[in-house]
């Protein structure tokens, strides 16, 4: 039996809002949010701003947050980096893996993205991995191939136990801050290939693994993407770091 596919909403807010704006975000946030049991919701703010984070919600056990990255290595010489090992002591609960600008701007492989896995894994983190191909890939038929080989070697170094624990997000780079949102039937059609191809790797429950999606989500269209086929949530930027936008997005399809 697979388990219940619990929606989430979740805001990756990149390299915006340091810990005074944190704090400030939150304090606007909070109290137009009301509660959802039917519901998660998390917040990836830079790791720098964890802390303030952290403190803005305290007394909000329903206002989850993560982090952005973390390192391959579990600890040493590696200026800048940070260790999954370092995260739990912020509150933090999840991490994101993965993520087109990373891959783009950093560099991070497919093999980069597994070990970061396995970092967060044993952190007792709950990792998001991200996924998703250019409009180039899109365009010379290559979706199903990238999205398989990005799950397929992402996976790899994990065990069955841990394959069961991820969170997924489908992220078309060509709708990630452009405006230009994938269709809910393209995202039904993108999601259904991750399900198909975690179906086939030992030990994901394909039918039980949620799968967000994101690339240019706001108000206005969140809910017709939240009613898409597969679709069991969302991962959000832009429109995740105004409170009232964020908010509006959190209420949508209660
Ligand atoms: P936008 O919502 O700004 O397009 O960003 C999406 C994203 O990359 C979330 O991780």
């Amino acid at each position: 039996m697979s388990q219940p596919r619990t929606p989430v909403f979740a805001a990756n807010w990149k390299m915006c809002h340091g810990p005074v704006e944190t704090g400030a975000f939150v304090g606007r946030f909070a109290p137009r949010h009301v509660r959802r049991d039917d519901a998660t919701v998390v917040v990836f703010p830079p790791a720098i701003s964890l802390p303030a984070f952290a403190a803005a919600v305290s007394g909000r056990p329903d206002l989850e947050f993560g982090v952005q990255d973390v390192h391959t290595e579990v600890k040493g010489a590696h200026t800048s980096g940070i260790a999954a090992a370092m995260v739990p002591a912020t509150g933090a609960t999840w991490g994101l893996a993965g993520h087109s600008e990373r891959r783009r701007e950093f560099g991070d492989t497919d093999a980069d993205v597994g070990r970061k896995l396995v970092r967060l894994l044993e952190a007792g983190l709950r990792p998001v991995l991200c996924v998703g191909e250019t409009l180039e890939e899109r365009e010379s038929g290559r979706l199903e191939t990238v999205l398989h080989t990005q799950i397929r070697e992402a996976l790899r170094p994990l065990d069955r136990e841990d394959r069961s624990r991820l969170v997924y997000a489908y992220e078309p780079v060509w709708a990630i801050g452009t405006g230009r949102t994938a269709s809910p039937d393209d995202a039904a059609e993108a999601h259904a290939i991750v399900r198909d191809r975690l179906a086939q790797a030992d030990g994901c429950d394909a039918e039980g693994s949620v799968i967000l999606y994101g690339g240019s989500v706001k108000p206005a269209n969140i809910e017709a993407l939240l009613a898409a086929s597969g679709v069991d949530g969302v991962l959000v930027g832009g429109a995740s770091l105004d409170p009232e936008s964020w908010a509006s997005i959190c209420a949508a399809g209660g």
